[in-house]
């Protein structure tokens, strides 16, 4: 299979990787050759670890590698059976795309979306054929995270649906159905995590450091909140939280941070920038920023 990957940052290049690991060509795009050649780079480091690891040969490396090219155009994903897209999370952009793409490539063509909270059935209708068109939602890292919602729209035909649960599960994903609704479940679920921590910072009540060795110590979660907010990226999560709180009528419940949003403008996104909630020294966060 033949699988198109529009936008090369952190989860297009995941999902790159796990489409290759399963076997299928794929042919990863971003407008900015940049983020190709970070990718790139970053997927070389990736499989160098899982070599001293143990977990795989050189030959396997190889044959993840040469499983990937990387292009420069969205005509180049034209022969795509499968096309998974990965950029900003904005609307009006995703459907921009979405209309150029499908102008290239063959009807029966599955177009899918790796959106956090937007809208599938408003991105499939702005397509001739909307029915083509999937979310499937991916979590970071998506090599290592096995969980991948998978959300039909209204429009969404069942063949599709199928075939979508049959390649995510031959990926060796863990895929579950979910409705089209907001966050559709982990995102909409996560949203008092990441808002409750930064309302209790906001208070002065205490530091995120604090805040996240409690959630750590005390909860048995991996990564406190902020550490997770800026492993996400606080651009994306602040995004993200912004499209929930909209899409549920301004429900106070899912009100965005001020707090994050400056992170954000001043380009403090975390660990993609070196800079976020803390400052990051080798992928690690050291200190407070
Ligand atoms: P990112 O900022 O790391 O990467 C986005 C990439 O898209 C950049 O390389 C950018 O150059 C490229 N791009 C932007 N516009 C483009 C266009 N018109 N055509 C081609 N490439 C374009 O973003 P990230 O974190 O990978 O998120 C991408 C999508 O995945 C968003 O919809 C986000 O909500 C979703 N998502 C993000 C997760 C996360 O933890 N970061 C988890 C699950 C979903």
């Amino acid at each position: 299979m033949k699988v198109g990957i529009i936008g090369a940052g952190t989860m297009g290049s995941g999902i790159a990787q796990v489409a290759a690991t399963a076997g299928c060509k794929v042919m990863l795009y971003d407008t900015q050759q940049t983020a190709l050649d970070k990718s790139k780079a970053k997927l070389e480091k990736v499989l160098a670890r899982l070599i001293e690891k143990g977990r795989i040969d050189e030959t396997e490396k190889s044959r993840i590698q040469g499983n990937i090219s990387y292009v420069g155009a969205l005509k180049d994903l034209a022969t795509a059976n499968l096309t998974i897209e990965a950029i900003v999370e904005n609307l009006e952009i995703k459907r921009k795309v979405f209309q150029e793409l499908e102008s290239y490539q063959a009807k029966d063509a599955i177009i899918a979306s790796n959106t956090s909270s937007l809208s599938i059935a408003s991105i499939a209708a702005s397509l001739e054929n909307p029915e083509r068109v999937i979310g499937i939602h991916f979590f970071n890292p998506a090599p290592l995270m096995p969980l991948v919602e998978i959300i039909p729209a209204i429009q969404t035909s069942k063949e599709v649906q199928e075939k979508m649960v049959k390649i995510i599960a031959d990926w060796k994903k863990v895929g579950v159905l979910a409705k089209d609704t907001p966050g559709f479940i982990v995102n909409r679920v996560a949203r008092p995590f990441y808002g409750e921590a930064l309302r209790i910072y906001e208070e002065g009540k205490a530091s995120f450091a604090e805040i996240d060795r409690a959630m750590k110590e005390l909860g048995g979660f991996r990564m406190g909140p902020f550490e997770l907010m800026d492993f996400i990226g606080n651009d994306v999560n602040y995004t993200v939280t912004e499209t929930v709180f909209k899409e549920f009528y301004y429900d106070p419940r899912y009100k965005p941070s001020f707090t994050q949003k400056r992170l954000s403008e001043a380009g403090y996104l975390g660990r993609k920038t070196g800079k976020g909630f803390y400052n990051y020294k080798d992928g690690k966060p050291v200190t407070p920023s």
